[in-house]
Formats: structure tokens, C-alpha cells, sequence
């Protein structure tokens, strides 16, 4: 039977947006490969910190946001407030001018990869308090532009990247997984572990589309240096994370 002319024209349109997203997230992938990819921390405390010090080690530039003017202000004198971190570690990625802190969140304007690591304290009912992350999302998606990554790091309930920071994302023009990237990995840090860190920890990532996934789980792969036993672990829907605690244990084999 043939194609009607109507038929044949939304599938040309569904293959330029899928070449676009797929022409977007190689040239995302070919700067982190490069390291000319820059990175920003949204929330600079006991996760971001961290991560923002593996980025830094590895060649990435790092702009940490932080909405407290105490922790930018010890950041950027090469000083850390988290046990597990040295000043050292800190100094040296300040004085190579691969590491600074802010509280101006404008300077996502020029960023490729974004990770929120805010806050999400259990409230009254013991549902994790999104405000933090519901602000930050605010701000982002003011400098929201083509090519550019958003990662969640802070914990929360299934459900929160896809109906809450996606649409918020979406208000303009640009849209997850095909201009614009989308992933949860929610942060594994163990503070006080000294065997198991950010590098050495199995991580779990789900990105909202298929190239959400890939240039998710190309970031990651750049800090984190496992062994044969461990492995990545890409999970392709929101509710598959939900499960992330059994996938984490069953560190091995693990093929999806
Ligand atoms: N610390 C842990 O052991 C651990 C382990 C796993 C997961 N997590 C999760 O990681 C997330 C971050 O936790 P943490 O321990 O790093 O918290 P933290 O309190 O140590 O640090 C959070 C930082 O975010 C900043 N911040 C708050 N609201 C902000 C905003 N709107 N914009 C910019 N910065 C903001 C704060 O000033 C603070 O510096 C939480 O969801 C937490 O549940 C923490």
C-alpha cells in the first residue's frame, strides 16, 4: 500500500529530530571525551563537593553553585568543609583554575553538564522535601540551552525527574532528548568510608531518553574507574530505579 503524502511527511519530521538528538549528544559526548566539556555542581556539600574534586582530578573545568556565601568563600580559598575532602585536595584544583565556587547561577550559560546535589531533607510525612531541587531547576532552566546535560544527584522519590524537572525544563522551545539531556544517578557517597568513594563506587544512571543514557553514562565513565567486578549499571526507566538497591547488590554480571 502506499505511504499518504501526510504519512510520509511526519516521518521526515520524526527523522530530523531524531538526527538532531543524535547530532547533539556526539558533539556532548566528543567535549567530555576531549575534556573541553565544563561541568557545574548545583549544591556544594558532602555529595558535590566530591564529585566536583573527581571532575576537577580528571581534567574537567568545575564551577561549583553553592547559595551559601561561607562555603564559596572557603572553596575558593582552596579549603574544604567536608571531612572526607583535604584542603589540599581543594587547593590544588583552585590554584589550576579548574575549580571555583559561586553563587551566580548565570555562569550556566556557558556550562555542557549540570548536577544538582541540593538538599532533600525528609519532612514530616518522610517524603523527601524537593524545594531545593524545584529552585535549582529554577534557575536552570533560565540558562537552558541546546547540547546541555542535567543530571539529579540528590535523593528522592521515583517520579521526580520525569514529573517534576522535565516539564519545568520544557517550558521553551527545547525538548528532553532531543535538544536537551536528562538523567538521574542518585549520589552513593558513603562519608567516613575510606575503602569505597565516588571512583570506586558501582553507579546507577537512568537517563530519560536513549542518548539521555548515553551521554549520562559518558560523563560518569570519565571518574569512575571499577574494577572487573563492578560494573555500570544503565537503567532505562524511571520506575527500574526505584529498584536501584537491588540492582547496586547485584554488582557482577549485570547486563540490561
Ligand atoms: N551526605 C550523604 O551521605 C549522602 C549520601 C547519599 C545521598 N545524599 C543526598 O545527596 C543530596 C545532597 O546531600 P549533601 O549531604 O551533599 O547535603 P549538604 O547539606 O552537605 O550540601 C548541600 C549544599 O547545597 C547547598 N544548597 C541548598 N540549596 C541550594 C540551592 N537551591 N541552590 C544551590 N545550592 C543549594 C547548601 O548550601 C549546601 O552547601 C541530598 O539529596 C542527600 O540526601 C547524601
Amino acid at each position: 500500500m502506499k505511504k499518504s503524502g501526510i504519512k510520509k511527511k511526519r516521518e521526515a519530521k520524526v527523522k530530523i529530530k531524531t538526527s538532531k538528538a543524535i547530532n547533539q549528544a556526539k558533539v556532548l559526548e566528543r567535549k567530555i571525551l576531549e575534556r573541553s566539556a565544563t561541568i557545574a555542581i548545583i549544591g556544594m556539600g558532602y555529595v558535590g563537593l566530591p564529585l566536583a574534586i573527581e571532575f576537577g582530578c580528571v581534567g574537567f573545568k568545575v564551577i561549583g553553585i553553592d547559595i551559601n556565601p561561607e562555603k564559596i568563600k572557603t572553596i575558593n580559598a582552596g579549603k574544604s568543609d567536608v571531612d572526607d575532602i583535604k584542603d589540599y585536595q581543594v587547593r590544588e584544583l583552585t590554584d589550576l583554575r579548574r575549580l571555583k565556587c559561586t553563587d551566580d547561577f548565570s555562569v550556566l550559560k556557558s556550562i555542557d553538564c549540570v548536577a544538582i546535589a541540593v538538599p532533600t531533607p525528609l519532612n514530616k510525612t518522610k517524603d523527601p522535601d524537593v524545594s531545593s531541587i524545584l529552585s535549582a531547576v529554577n534557575e536552570i532552566k533560565k540558562y537552558i540551552h541546546p547540547g546541555q546535560l542535567i543530571i539529579l544527584e540528590s535523593t528522592t522519590y521515583p517520579g521526580t525527574t520525569e514529573e517534576l524537572i522535565k516539564p519545568m525544563l520544557e517550558q521553551g522551545n527545547l525538548r528532553v532528548g532531543r535538544d536537551i539531556f536528562l538523567a538521574f544517578s542518585p549520589e552513593r557517597v558513603d562519608p567516613g568510608n575510606t575503602r569505597y568513594k565516588t571512583h570506586n563506587t558501582p553507579k546507577v544512571v537512568g537517563g530519560t531518553t536513549s542518548n539521555c543514557l548515553k551521554v549520562a553514562r559518558t560523563i560518569y565513565e570519565q571518574i569512575t574507574n571499577l574494577s572487573d567486578s563492578y560494573r555500570f549499571i544503565p537503567v532505562r526507566g524511571w520506575e527500574d530505579i526505584a529498584s536501584r538497591s537491588i540492582l547496586i547488590i547485584c554488582h557482577g554480571n549485570y547486563d540490561l
